[in-house]
């Protein structure tokens, strides 16, 4: 019987995760279907039961789904767990169980693409939301030396700090604090959705203290290239958009289902084909 892969969230017409899936199944001759699934917050539940059920074989979960579906899975293993969020589901032998490949997504894109390994390096974190946190909890087990976060309410970053438990040392910072010690840092990330379609003026912090040689991040892939990130590569940064994060979280789930790691290469052309 054709296998069913899904994603849950709200909204999600505008996903790109069906046809990157899709292709992916097809071009690895895996008799399966993803489809994405529109589901209100009031009946996640239903949803999650339902798609039990009908014996559906793994799916994805977004916004703003993440944590809310923790109660409904039968097991979460420990990193989502101290993540607080889900967005790979596995359906194991009729059990559901929960995983978190965004943060571990971030980090294989970064260092394939730009080609670093990120021991002992020092990272800037602009943001302490979901996304932020999930990419924080995946940085402090690569060897980096530090990893400060900054946010627009600092309580949050302090708070995402202390939370992780990880002997990384780390500091949070205001926005402009940050600003004004850049030039401290190997990598910086923008983790927030400032500077997003439609937004396309704004800037999560500003750069004028940027060092040229600076790898600077923004998890935003729509537009590709964020006036925040243009101004960073006419700083002399090396700059990478979302895209990566986007396809290897993807890529990742695509193992725990079948087993099988996909071509990322052929993923990231699907997506860039659709967002140029
Ligand atoms: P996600 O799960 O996508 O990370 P989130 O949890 O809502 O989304 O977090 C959004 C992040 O973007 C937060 O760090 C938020 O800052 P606050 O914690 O101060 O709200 C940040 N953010 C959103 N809009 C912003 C803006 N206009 N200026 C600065 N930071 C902003």
């Amino acid at each position: 019987m054709k296998k069913l892969f899904a994603l849950i969230g709200c909204p999600v017409h505008h996903s790109l995760s069906p046809l990157m899936h899709n292709d992916a199944l097809q071009s690895l001759g895996i008799d399966a279907y993803y489809h994405a699934f529109h589901v209100e917050r009031e009946q996640l539940k239903e949803a999650v039961f339902g798609l039990k059920a009908l014996q559906v074989a793994g799916f994805n979960v977004t916004i703003p789904h993440k944590t809310a579906i923790i109660p409904f899975l039968d097991d979460v293993d420990e990193t989502a767990r101290e993540m607080g969020a889900v967005n790979t589901v596995v359906n194991e032998n009729g059990r559901l169980i929960g995983y978190n490949t965004d943060g571990e997504g971030f980090v294989r894109a970064l260092c394939e693409q730009m080609k670093i390994s990120l021991s002992g390096k020092r990272i800037l974190l602009v943001g302490a939301g979901g996304a932020a946190r999930g990419i924080y909890f995946a940085l402090t087990r690569q060897g980096v030396s530090q990893i400060d976060i900054c946010n627009r309410t600092v309580e949050k970053a302090v708070q995402v700090i202390a939370e992780a438990k990880s002997d990384v040392s780390s500091t949070a910072y205001s926005l402009q604090e940050a600003e004004e010690r850049l030039e401290n840092y190997d990598i910086i990330i923008n983790t927030t959705s400032v500077g997003m379609t439609p937004n396309i003026e704004e800037m999560p912090i500003s750069l004028h203290n940027l060092q040229k040689g600076t790898i600077v991040s923004d998890i935003i892939y729509n537009p590709l290239e964020t006036k925040w990130l243009q101004e960073a590569k006419a700083r002399g940064a090396l700059v990478q958009n979302g895209v990566g994060m986007f396809v290897y979280q993807g890529a990742l789930a695509f193992e725990k289902w079948t087993g099988i790691f996909p071509d990322v290469k052929r993923m990231e052309q699907i997506v860039l084909k659709q967002l140029g």
